[in-house]
This record gives C-alpha cells, structure tokens and sequence, in this order.
C-alpha cells in the first residue's frame, strides 16, 4: 500500500510542475471560533503519513472514537455475536464512555451489509415534536431569534436512539437486549478511568456543564472539571440502561423516560409531549448505491445528504485522473473542490425528509446530470459559488460519532449518530443521567437566513410537525463485487460529506492505505461561504499560490470530524482497522 502511495506522489510529480503535498511547516492557520470545540489536532507530516499503518486481524474488526466502547463490541464478537449485536453493544456503551456524542438522547442512521449480500438501512434520526412549526425560532418579527434553536428546551428534537438500535438488534442481531447492553449499564455503574482524550472533550463544555445542575452533578468533579486519570461514575445513566435493558424500547417511548424527559421540557419551556414519543417511528429502506472505478459505494438516502452528495460528487469526478494527478495535486484539488461544490449546491437546494418533500435522488447521482455539472467546471479558473444555481448553504460540527464493525461471518455494520453539538442541548432530564439533543438545529430557522449555527437552507428542510432535519451524517459502504472493501464514516456536519469521500478516494485512487487515508490532511468547499476549508499540511505552498491564481480562497481550519474506518484487503481478507488520530481516545481492535 506505501508503495502505492509513493508511487502515486512520483506520479503527480510528473503530472504538475510544483511540489505537492506535506510540509508540517504550513501549520500557522487561522482557526475559525467555534463556542464547543478545543484547539484541534496537529498536523501530521509528510513522513509521518508515510509511515502510519493500520491494526489488522484474521477475523473481525471494531473501530470506534473510545477505546472502552471497541473493547465492548469487540467482547461481543468474541462471545459469539455477530456485527448488529456489536453495533448496539456499542451504541450504548458510547452513550456512556464517550457522551458528547455517544447518546441514547439523539439519532443517527445505520447501514447493515449482510453476509448473503442484502443492504440494509435503518433510519433513526430525530423527529420535530407534533408542535413545531416552521416559525419556531422567529420572534414576532419574523426574526431568527439567536440560541433558541440549540441552547434551549426548543432545540430538542425526539430521539430516535434507543428505538434504531433496540430494532435493529431485533431482526437482525443474535443476542438479547439484556446481554448487549450489559457492558454499557457497567461502565455506567462502575465508572471508567478518563483518558487526556476524553477530558479534552469534557473540558470544551465544562463551563456550560456549570449552568445545568443535573449535567454539573455528573460531568463535574466537585464543581471543578474532570482531569485525566478521575473515574467518572453515572450512576443515574446506569439505572436508565437498566430499565431501557428491562423494559425494552416501551419504557423509553411509553414509560418513565418519556415522562422525564417531557416534564423537564415543560418545565423549560419546551413543547415535547407524551404524544411525540408516542408516535415516534424508525424506518428500514433501501440504501444510496452508485458505482466509482469498480466499487459499489453503499451510504444513506434522505433525511441524510450524506449518500446522495458523495455520490454526485463520485459521478462528476469518475473521468478525471485522479491516481494521476495525485494527492494534494493542483488539478485533483482543483476539480474535487469544483465537484463538492456543485453537489452541495444540489444538496443544499433540494433535499429534506422523504416522508415529506420529493428528493430526486436518482436525477442528482445520474450520468447526465454529471455531465451537464462537468460542462460548467474550467480547467483554469475557480468558478464563483454565485454562478452555481441554488440559494443555501451548510454548517459545520463535528460533534456527532461513527463506529464500523466488521464480523468472522462477513456481516458489516456502519454506524453515524449524534446528539448534533457536543453535549447536545446541554440538557439533561431530571435524573435520566443523559444529554438531549438539539438535532432542531439542522432544520432551517427561517429560508435563507442563517441560523445561529451559521446554517442557511431552503423550504425543502423548513420544520414542520414530526419531520426528520435533513443531516450530512455518511455512515458509508464499499463494496469491490459483492465483497465488503470498505466501511468509514465520522462525525463533522457538511464536512462528513467531504471527510469520507476523501478517505475513499485517498485509498481507491491515491494508494493509501486505510490508517494514511484517514490521517490524511483533508479539504472541504460547500458552496457558501465561497471558500475552501483546508486541514494544516495539506497545502504545498506552490499548490496553494497556484490555486489563489485561479481563484480559490482558503481557510485553514485545525478542527475536523474522526473517521473510524475499516478496510478489508482483497487479496488476502485481512482486516484494517483505522482509529482517526483526531481521537486519540478511539481504538482499532480485531481478532
Ligand atoms: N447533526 C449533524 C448532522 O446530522 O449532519
């Protein structure tokens, strides 16, 4: 794979006339603020990229932000289980080793490969309570009102967790509720020792944990900020597992969860009701397929834009020599910047919850519309957002969390949820001991207006009463015939979109191997604003000068979403595992 990798650098050498990629040097950008988030990752050199390597195992592979959590799932195959009664192991251990994102208060969407060949989807995503309305965030003026729609009780959407992954476990896994939530309802109860990467985390809110009493009790030592090498014990988390263990998907929906977390919103202003949860729903479907090179790209249909952009994005790129050009090449950033943005253009203007507007899907991942797009993009020039058709634009976060399980029998699971911000709404219900959501946050405020989060979207994604927001999350696929090849995914809101598209094709066309394709320094252009995000190191300063001249304009962010991915090598079957080193608390682990 390194050699792949050199040889495709020796390529793009010959291919353009400046030096490409890699000089940790360039690392001095500009951070954008951002109120949740810490400092970021340092950059990783040229060498070191060279010189990363994935974890490999014979039979099975778990890759998730917390290594506590990969030792759960990993367990869970050991015992016996297969990839489902891992990934919902896991979807409850997160909630508790890794609560900024891990969650049973949020949603999110699983993709299932099963061995005989079927792909299978299930969406999870949150709902807006039956009283929202499109003007929930508006003053009487028609003003967006700032914060409302992720600082208070309005900004929680209904969760969708606990009934995705009680379901999922149901048609397709091989254990009982009782034992795949065992490990979570322990490391609850008993705590578990904090690492430098899970107070990192804890730190970026602590302030905010200050101001919510039921979170302070928790997520503080005494008042004071957890440090690494603390035991944090969530003795009210464990007695909700137990009863969701018990009780099933009923007590959370029916029961005493629901009335909890009800009284709590009404008390805070919130309209949630019985009602809302209900009528709460999940829904099975069929994936977004499309074909790049030779593999079969597997992701999520609406209320995800995850699937649909990237393989728009796959479709504009497919003639391009990419493996040519090389990784970080002028022309390989050039023409993938030009085909983000006019997939996210598409993607901005024309996507929500299928159970209620019309995605054309079809049409957006078509030849011909690829076609048309590639018609528009010059070989020597940036071409301005404005002339791009549409009128929205995305936001950014990289708050939410993915996990991949590869099973002994050939089973695949890939798993992207969230409860959107770090910590979600900061809220926690009474003595539930978890973090709610502000998931109402990715519905548009008010149609081209930003929305505190700096979001600007269009009718198609308004609020309206039980409606999914449309989400970027990507858990992905990739199969090479019918043959699992790859799984990747992570957290970071539109840029989930160009994170895993980019660990893709640095593996598929840049000879990567899956831990360097992870690692590697990544870019994102969404439209709006008309700039490019660039990760630290991934500009040569000739390629970066080369592409001003055309047009570009960059912005150095240090902040990005964690792919946690697994590639399994065709020739000899073996397992690679890849934990991002965006979290250094995440774990690669097989047997
Ligand atoms: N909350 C982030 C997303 O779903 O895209």
């Amino acid at each position: 794979m390194l050699k792949r990798l050199l040889a495709g650098t020796a390529a793009l050498l010959v291919a353009v006339t400046v030096p490409v990629w890699g000089i940790a040097s360039q690392a001095a950008g500009t951070s954008p603020t951002h109120d949740l988030d810490y400092d970021g990752t340092a950059p990783i050199t040229r060498a070191e990229l060279a010189a990363v390597r994935p974890v490999t195992a014979r039979h099975a592979m778990v890759v998730t932000a917390q290594h506590l959590a990969t030792e759960v799932g990993l367990n869970i195959l050991k015992q016996g289980g297969n990839a489902v009664d891992a990934a919902v192991a896991i979807g409850y251990a997160l909630a508790v080793v890794q609560p900024c994102c891990g969650n049973i208060g949020g949603g999110g969407f699983m993709m299932i490969h099963l061995a005989g060949g079927k792909n299978v989807f299930l969406d999870f995503r949150e709902k807006a309570p039956l009283k929202a309305t499109p003007t929930l965030y508006q003053d009487s003026k028609g003003n967006v009102v700032p914060g409302l729609s992720t600082k208070t009780f309005l900004s929680v959407g209904v969760p969708g967790t606990v009934m995705g992954l009680n379901a999922a476990l149901r048609r397709y896994g091989t254990m009982p509720l009782t034992r795949v939530m065992a490990p979570a309802i322990e490391l609850a109860r008993d705590g578990y020792v904090l690492e430098k990467g899970d107070v990192t985390i804890l730190d970026a809110r602590a302030q905010d944990f200050a101001k919510h009493p039921h979170a302070a009790a928790i997520f503080l030592s005494h008042g004071q900020p957890y440090a690494a090498g603390q035991r944090l014990r969530q003795p009210q988390l464990a007695a909700t597992l137990e009863r969701i263990a018990h009780g099933g998907t009923a007590v959370f929906y029916r029961g005493s969860i629901a009335r909890a977390i009800v009284a709590a919103s009404r008390a805070h202003g919130g309209i949630l009701s019985m009602r809302d949860f209900a009528d709460y729903s999940v829904a099975w479907g069929a994936p977004v397929t499309c074909g790049y090179h030779g593999y079969t790209v597997v992701s999520d249909p609406p209320p995800s834009s995850g699937g649909t952009t990237i393989c728009e994005i796959l479709q504009i790129l497919a003639p391009y020599p990419l493996a040519k050009w090389g990784f970080g090449s002028v022309e390989a950033l050039h023409y993938t910047i030009e085909a983000e943005r006019r997939a996210f253009a598409d993607r901005n203007s024309d996507l929500g919850d299928p159970a209620f507007v019309h995605d054309p899907v079809a049409q957006l991942i078509s030849p011909q519309h690829a076609t048309a797009l590639r018609a528009g993009i010059r070989a020597d020039a940036a071409t301005p957002s404005s002339q791009i058709k549409g009128h929205l634009s995305p936001t950014e976060g990289r708050h939410t969390t993915h996990y991949s399980v590869v099973d002994a029998h050939g089973n695949a699971v890939a798993v992207t949820y969230t409860i959107n911000f770090w910590f979600g709404s900061g809220y926690i219900a009474g003595g539930t001991g978890f973090f709610l959501n502000n998931e109402m946050n990715d519905f548009t405020s008010k149609p081209g207006v930003p929305n505190a989060a700096g979001l600007v979207q269009g009718t198609a994604n308004q609020i309206e009463p039980g409606k999914r927001p449309l989400s970027s999350m990507a858990p992905t696929i990739v199969l090479r015939g019918k043959r699992v090849f790859m799984l990747l995914g992570t957290p970071g809101s539109a840029t989930i979109i160009s994170t895993v598209l980019e660990g893709f094709l640095d593996v598929a066309d840049f000879g990567m191997n899956v831990q360097q394709a992870v690692d590697a320094p990544r870019f994102h252009e969404q439209w709006y604003p008309d700039e490019v995000f660039v990760e630290p190191g991934l500009l040569a300063p000739a390629v970066q000068q080369r592409l001003e001249a055309m047009g570009y304009r960059f912005e150095q962010q240090r902040l990005w979403g964690a792919d946690e991915a697994i590639l399994v090598d065709p020739k000899t079957h073996l397992l690679e595992g890849a934990n991002d080193r965006r979290r250094p608390a995440g774990l690669a682990a097989g047997y």
